[in-house]
C-alpha cells in the first residue's frame, strides 16, 4: 500500500514518530500532496519553536488558516530570545544604547501579541523561555541589558492549564522583582504553579526559596520533577565561571540562595506524590554539582548535561546538605 493510501489514523501515527523537528528541519517536507500536507501541518503545529526573527513573522503576516491550525494543534511551545539582537544587528554599542527602549518596548509589545495568541491554544501544555544574552560574546563594552519584564514573563507563564514550565531567563534582569513589588515577584508567582505543574525547571539571575512556597493544606501536588540550576555563567568573556543566581530583592551582601532553597526543597519532596527528582544545580561552570533532595547527596554532573540527565559522576557526600560546605560552592557573586 502507498504511504499516502493508509488510513488517516495510521499516517498521523507515523508523522507523529517523525514528530515536529522533521519537518523543521525542512519545510518542504510538509508539501507531499494536499492530504499529506493536513495532516503534516497538524504535527507540525503542535510543538513549535520560536525565535524573535519567526516570532516577527508569525505576528506581522498573519495568515488566518496558519493561525488558526496553530490555535487548534499547539501542545508545547519553545521561545529562543536572543535579546535585541535582530532588532539592531549592525549599529555600534553606542547606538544599541540609544536604540534600547523603543527596541525593548517593541518586543514587549511582540509577546503581547503572541500572549493573545497563547490563550486561544487550548491543547497548549508546554511552555519553555529562553532568554540569553543581549550581546554577541565579542561585545565587552557594555555587558548586559534588560530587555524582558517580569509583568510579561509572569503572563507567559501563567497560562491556562500548563503543566511543563522551563525558564532560563540569565541573559537579561527581570525587573520587577523585589520584596516590595509582591504582586510582580516572579518566585511568588512560580509558587502558585505549584499547584498544577507536573515539571518545573528555572535558571534565573535571581531567584529566591518564596518560589517553593508551598500551598495551605496538605493536599499532594501533582509536581513530579523541579530542577533549579543557580549556576548562570553565560558566554561573555567578562563572566566568572562561579557566576550564580543570587537572592531576590535588595541585598548589599548578595545573599547566596542555595541552603535556603535546599531547607525548601525538602518540604516539597514530602507534598509530592509522583516524585521523579528534585535537585539543585550549583558550581562552577564545567564543573556543575547536583544536589537532591531526595536522598540529600550531591553528585558531580557529567559534561553537557541535560536538565534531566541521570549520568553523575563521583557521589560527593553521602548524606546532609553540608552547607558549610557551602564556601565551595560561593564565588565571586556577580556584579
Ligand atoms: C483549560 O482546561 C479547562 C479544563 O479542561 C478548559 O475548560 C479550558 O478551556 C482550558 N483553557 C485553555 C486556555 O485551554
Ligand atoms: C547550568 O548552568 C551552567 C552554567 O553555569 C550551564 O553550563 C549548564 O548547562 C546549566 N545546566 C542546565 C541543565 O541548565
Amino acid at each position: 500500500m502507498s504511504l499516502l493510501r493508509m488510513p488517516t489514523e495510521l499516517l498521523l501515527q507515523i508523522l507523529g514518530c517523525l514528530g515536529s523537528s522533521f519537518f523543521c528541519e525542512d519545510p518542504r517536507r510538509l508539501a507531499v500532496s494536499r492530504q499529506w500536507f493536513l495532516l503534516a501541518r497538524k504535527v507540525f503545529l503542535e510543538d513549535v519553536r520560536l525565535s524573535p526573527k519567526s516570532l516577527e513573522q508569525l505576528l506581522y503576516n498573519p495568515s488566518e488558516s496558519r493561525l488558526a491550525a496553530l490555535k487548534q494543534n499547539l501542545r508545547s511551545i519553545d521561545l529562543q530570545l536572543n535579546g535585541l539582537e535582530n532588532k539592531k544587528s549592525k549599529v555600534s554599542d553606542w547606538d544599541r544604547c540609544l536604540w534600547l527602549a523603543p527596541c525593548a518596548a517593541t518586543l514587549d509589545q511582540e509577546l503581547n501579541g503572541l500572549i493573545t495568541i497563547l490563550q486561544d491554544c487550548k491543547k497548549l501544555r508546554a511552555l519553555r523561555l529562553t532568554a540569553s544574552r543581549e550581546f554577541p560574546a565579542t561585545s565587552l563594552r557594555i555587558d548586559r541589558f534588560i530587555y524582558l519584564w517580569s509583568c510579561r514573563v509572569l503572563k507567559l507563564i501563567t497560562l491556562d492549564n500548563l503543566t511543563t514550565l522551563t525558564l532560563d531567563t540569565c541573559g537579561t534582569m527581570l525587573p520587577g522583582i523585589g520584596p516590595h513589588h509582591e504582586g510582580k515577584h516572579l518566585c511568588a508567582s512560580i509558587s502558585s504553579l505549584l499547584t498544577t505543574l507536573r515539571h518545573l525547571r528555572l535558571r534565573m539571575r535571581s531567584i529566591c526559596p518564596v518560589a517553593f512556597r508551598l500551598p495551605k493544606g496538605d493536599t499532594p501536588l501533582p509536581l513530579m520533577e523541579v530542577v533549579v540550576n543557580i549556576s548562570i555563567y553565560g558566554d561573555s568573556p567578562k563572566d566568572h565561571p562561579t557566576l550564580y543566581s543570587r537572592k531576590c530583592g535588595f541585598n548589599l551582601r548578595r545573599r547566596h540562595p542555595l541552603k535556603e532553597m535546599q531547607d525548601r526543597a525538602k518540604l516539597l519532596v514530602a507534598r509530592m506524590s509522583l516524585l521523579r527528582r528534585v535537585r539543585i544545580l550549583s558550581g562552577p561552570a564545567g564543573h556543575l554539582k547536583s544536589w537532591d533532595a531526595l536522598t540529600g547527596k550531591r553528585r558531580t554532573l557529567a559534561d553537557g548535561a541535560e536538565w534531566d540527565d541521570e549520568r553523575m559522576e563521583e557521589t560527593l557526600e553521602d548524606n546532609g546538605d553540608h552547607s558549610d560546605d557551602d564556601s565551595a560552592v560561593l564565588g565571586v557573586p556577580e556584579q
